[in-house]
């Protein structure tokens, strides 16, 4: 049998809302060389105001919402529209000409819609992102510039007066594709929404339970053991502070200054267990079998030293591994837009104090990554330095409630919203594994990570995933009426 070379490419080998630190980047897309070019002329970058505070009547102050628009598929008389939400991330063209949602707005005979969310990419409805400037980032706001946008675009285009409207989301952005039938049902016939957690949670403990079991599923055991036995040694280093105890950690991990105990202890922790997150998380092909493979099979018999130096290949673009916390701060401070943290991370950190917290503690003890750090501490105390000390961790408790008393936690009443998960993303555990009414169903894709069925149905697809896609798209024909 011969062996078929896939004409696939990875336009953006980035993953989808990754962890909490790393890269909060757009879903990868994956795009067929010979299409790229022609159809990439369809796409158009486009402006439209919207309000700062659209809950104010006396705010008048406006501001430039970017997003992508591809009508090179819209039928003669009109057709569906398909908005694709922009979550913390810079929206780009790719999801526009690629993708499942894409193909169905081309089998559809629609039109398809990218939007960007304010504070982030190109969209600045503020002169700098100060903490006075943040208070204008929240969800609800983002939804009434949705909102807004469906609107305006039947308004403007008389082709669209009368179409259906059918949100997709991925991450985050799929929470807000959910919220945005449970609020705007008028404006939304059905919903897709792919990972979302929909459970605003502050110790969010149960993200390292899951990586643990997503490992044993694909890495195996003896990968999880070696993990683990590493974060023991750790956490036994620490805690009996011998200068060549620490001197070890400093060498293996290619600290880029001594490790610091009383200001760096629990960043350093987090960023090992971030790490590990984004491998977990943005899992897709041989990702977790090749990095248990890396820690397991080299010939290191010491744990700390073989986890050390998978540690260090993954951050191969820095010089050095980086954990100065105080650095981190002065980084995170910074509100001019474009600095280094300000490309979303500065943005997304606030949108957790401020509304969903999501901490992924590290203090389970059914887990692997040690059972010490981080704590909560950690990252009220990250709130309280970045944004001002009236973040405690009583105020992120009430944001967290009041998240949930607005939007309805595990149990949205929303109809018309397929729900996909990952079985092996983390993030499930904040999400629905249920079914949220009777025309809205819930599926969690076996072998799967974080955000994985947006691609166009392909033949690496399992069958699971393929029923999925499909499914998707018999679900939206009903909720169109077409
Ligand atoms: C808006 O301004 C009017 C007139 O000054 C005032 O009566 C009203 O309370 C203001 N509304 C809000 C939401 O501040
Ligand atoms: C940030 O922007 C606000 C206006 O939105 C302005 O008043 C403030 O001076 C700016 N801060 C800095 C440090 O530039
Ligand atoms: C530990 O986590 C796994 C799944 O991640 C779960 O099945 C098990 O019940 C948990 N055990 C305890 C003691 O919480
Ligand atoms: C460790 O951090 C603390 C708190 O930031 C600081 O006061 C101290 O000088 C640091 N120690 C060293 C050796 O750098
Ligand atoms: C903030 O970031 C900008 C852009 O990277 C940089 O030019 C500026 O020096 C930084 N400001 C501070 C106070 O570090």
């Amino acid at each position: 049998m011969m062996l078929i070379v896939k004409s696939f490419f990875i336009l953006t080998l980035i993953k989808c809302n990754v962890a909490f630190f790393s890269d909060h980047k757009e879903p990868e897309v994956e795009l067929k060389d010979d299409l790229k070019s022609s159809v990439l002329k369809n796409v158009k970058e486009k402006w439209i105001h919207q309000k700062l505070d659209h809950f104010d009547e006396n705010e008048s102050r406006v501001w430039k919402m970017r997003y992508l628009e591809n009508d090179g598929y819209l039928s003669e008389d009109g057709g569906p529209i398909f908005i694709y939400i922009g979550g913390e991330w810079k929206i780009t063209q790719g999801w526009l000409i690629s993708g499942h949602v894409h193909d169905m707005t081309k089998e559809f005979g629609g039109i398809m819609f990218y939007t960007e969310h304010r504070y982030y990419g190109k969209s600045h409805p503020t002169s700098n992102t100060s903490s006075d400037n943040l208070k204008y980032l929240t969800v609800q706001q983002a939804l009434a510039d949705l909102a807004n946008f469906i609107k305006y675009i039947k308004i403007t285009n008389p082709k669209l007066k009368n179409s259906g409207v059918i949100v997709i989301g991925a991450s985050y952005s799929a929470t807000m594709a959910t919220w945005m039938r449970l609020k705007y049902p008028d404006l939304v016939n059905g919903v897709w929404s792919s990972s979302a957690p929909i459970y605003a949670k502050l110790n969010f403990y149960e993200y390292n339970e899951v990586m643990t079991e997503s490992i044993r599923k694909i890495g195996g055991e003896k990968c999880l053991n070696r993990i683990e036995k590493a974060f023991e040694k750790l956490e036994e280093f620490v805690a009996n502070t011998e200068p060549k105890n620490l001197f070890k950690i400093e060498q293996d991990f290619n600290l880029c200054e001594p490790l610091n105990l009383t200001r760096d202890l629990q960043h350093f922790f987090y960023e090992l267990s971030d790490t590990v997150a984004n491998l977990v998380q943005g899992h897709r092909n041989y990702d977790i079998q090749l990095a248990c493979d890396y820690i397991t099979s080299n010939k290191i018999d010491d744990d700390v030293k073989a986890f050390s130096k998978w540690v260090i290949k993954q951050k191969r673009e820095e010089k050095c591994i980086d954990v100065n916390y105080d650095e981190l701060v002065s980084k995170f401070r910074n509100i001019t837009w474009g600095a280094k943290a300000n490309e979303q991370l500065r943005q997304w950190i606030y949108q957790t104090c401020d509304s969903f917290a999501w901490f992924q503690s590290g203090t389970s003890l059914n887990q692997s990554f040690g059972s010490k750090y981080p704590q909560i501490s950690y990252f009220v105390q990250m709130c309280s330095d970045f944004y001002g000390d009236h973040f405690t961790e009583r105020i992120i408790e009430q944001n967290v409630a009041r998240t949930n008393d607005e939007f309805g936690g595990f149990n949205p009443q929303v109809t018309n919203v397929y729900s996909t998960h990952g079985d092996l993303d983390p993030w499930k555990a904040m999400g629905t594994m249920k079914d949220l009414s009777k025309n809205s169903p819930t599926c969690v894709l076996q072998s799967y990570a974080h955000c994985a069925d947006l691609n166009s149905i392909s033949t690496r697809d399992t069958d699971e995933m393929k029923e999925s896609k499909i499914r998707v798209k018999e679900l939206i024909k009903g909720w169109l009426k077409l």
